[in-house]
């Protein structure tokens, strides 16, 4: 068989960090966007200004276009199961199965059931039950991610399952358990608001644009200050929810939280924490540094006197732990350069985002409105637009890549998951013909957001709605 000198694994690993990199641009932006359009929608109902019927049919249109290139991309993600990595599919499938059908059954039908009677029906149900309708959309997503969360918290910390002396397969022994995981009560929250910033910063950063442009600039200053509400109490979420998940990757992963710290050994107490530094794997040294004191031990343990252990602590004990099973050549390092920089593109996100919003909101207000005069401003929030993508990216590789050398942790090693009998130019080829749909879909989307944004809004129409009388009622007569 062709292999061109290649491996399947290293072609395969980059094939599902591309295609999931990909995807989850998607995910995070319909799941935010639905819920700005909810919340524009159901500001019509209850102020009945139809400015925000026409912002919520605007927004929607980018939601729809999201929603569609998310469907697509989730497909390509399901294939690579099968092709690529047969045996983690085989080890997983009694375990993925249930939350993978329910998802599919439940959520998913849920949400593009009432996408597609929301979509045609504006003139045809009372504004009340039509925005009940995205609320449905919204919901319908949100538990989507609830369902494939579960697999993933699994993979991170697998519960309820027994490995079957027969098979070698794990097989789940309490469903309650995979759902009650500590894992996803700590990364669905961390996620959602994720999603939320997303939404809320594509609507806030696409609308600053449009002021830039001086196109429909009310129309886009109220679209862009929903947005950045929304935006801020997602970064908040987002921080309150991530240092929940900082103390909890402590305890369970350490090798994880040591590689986004970059320490190898036990710090000195009380620990400062590097913003930046040089760190070399293979001789296991950090150098270069820039530290604020004291910061890591109130990070990591909200005090001022404590120590973290490091890598190289918890290489031995996994060593301890694993030893026996998977043998004493097991490498439990991992990739920390790209660990410690994500942790702090991610910290550093959500300040630049959080601190935008703010300014956007004080010169955006109703009485001293001057956003349009703020030329800086509103290329910064353009710019922020793409930031959440880049955010959310950095969060996933600390948690996928932080999992190494497990692809469920401490059961399957990542080279026993790979499909036997694919070969590297199978997968070679898929690499490229994903990566080119990719960009077919990314220019496609792009092309369309645009063009829709630079068409603008129906009508910027801001008056409140007046009550139609029908002309054969005894009112109309007796006037
Ligand atoms: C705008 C702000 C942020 C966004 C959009 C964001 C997004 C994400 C995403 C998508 C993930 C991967 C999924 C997960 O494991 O939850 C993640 C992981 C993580 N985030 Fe954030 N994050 C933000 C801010 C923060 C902050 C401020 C902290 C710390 C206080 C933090 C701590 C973490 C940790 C520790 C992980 C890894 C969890 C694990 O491996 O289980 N995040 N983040």
């Amino acid at each position: 068989m062709l292999d061109f000198g290649m491996s399947v694994l290293p072609l395969a690993r980059f094939q599902f960090a591309m295609t999931t990199i990909f995807h989850f641009f998607f995910v995070p932006m319909s799941i935010g966007l639905s819920l700005v359009v909810a919340v524009m929608e159901t500001m019509y109902v209850i102020k009945k200004q139809k400015i925000y019927q026409n912002m919520a049919k605007f927004w929607g249109k980018i939601f729809l276009l999201s929603f569609a290139v998310g469907v697509v991309t989730g497909l390509i993600q399901e294939f690579q199961f099968g092709m690529n990595w047969s045996e983690y599919s085989r080890f997983m499938g009694d375990i993925f199965g249930a939350p993978l059908a329910i998802e599919a059954l439940l959520a998913f039908f849920l949400e593009s059931t009432f996408i597609g009677v929301w979509m045609f029906t504006w003139d045809r149900f009372k504004p009340f039950w039509h925005a009940v309708m995205i609320w449905m959309v919204f919901l319908g997503s949100s538990i989507s991610a609830l369902w494939i969360l579960t697999a993933n918290s699994f993979m991170q910390h697998p519960v309820g399952f027994k490995i079957s002396s027969a098979t070698g397969r794990a097989q789940m022994t309490s469903f309650k358990a995979l759902l009650t995981n500590p894992q996803l009560w700590y990364e669905f929250p961390h996620v959602v608001f994720g999603a939320f910033v997303t939404g809320a910063f594509i609507m806030a950063g696409m609308s600053a644009w449009m002021i830039f442009r001086k196109q429909s600039t009310e129309f886009f200053r109220k679209s862009m200050r929903i947005g950045l509400v929304i935006g801020f109490i997602a970064c908040l979420g987002s921080a309150a929810s991530g240092d929940l998940q900082t103390r909890y990757v402590m305890n369970e992963q350490p090798m994880k939280f040591g590689a986004t710290e970059g320490i190898y050994n036990k710090t000195a107490d009380p620990a400062p924490w590097a913003i930046f530094q040089l760190t070399n794997p293979t001789k296991k040294t950090a150098n270069a540094k820039i530290e604020v004191p004291d910061m890591l031990s109130i990070l990591a343990y909200h005090r001022l006197n404590a120590s973290v252990k490091g890598m190289n602590e918890a290489n031995t004990s996994l060593h301890q732990k694993y030893d026996h099973q998977f043998g004493k050549k097991m490498n439990y390092y991992v990739p920390v350069n790209t660990l410690f920089f994500a942790f702090r593109t991610m910290a550093a996100g959500f300040g630049a985002l959080a601190g935008l919003a703010v300014l956007g909101l004080w010169f955006s207000r109703k009485r001293k409105n001057t956003i349009g005069k703020q030329r800086w401003l509103t290329i910064l929030l353009s710019i922020a637009t793409f930031g959440p993508f880049i955010v959310n990216t950095s969060g996933w590789l600390i948690t996928e890549l932080g999992r190494d050398p497990w692809v469920v942790y401490g059961l399957l090693p990542i080279s026993a998951a790979v499909s036997p009998s694919t070969s590297a130019a199978a997968v070679l080829f898929t690499n490229i013909v994903y990566f080119l749909l990719f960009l077919a879909l990314a220019s496609f989307m792009f092309f369309y957001a645009k063009k829709a944004l630079y068409k603008g809004p129906e009508s910027v129409d801001d008056t409140p709605d007046q009550k139609t009388e029908d002309p054969f009622s005894k009112e109309a007569f007796s006037k």
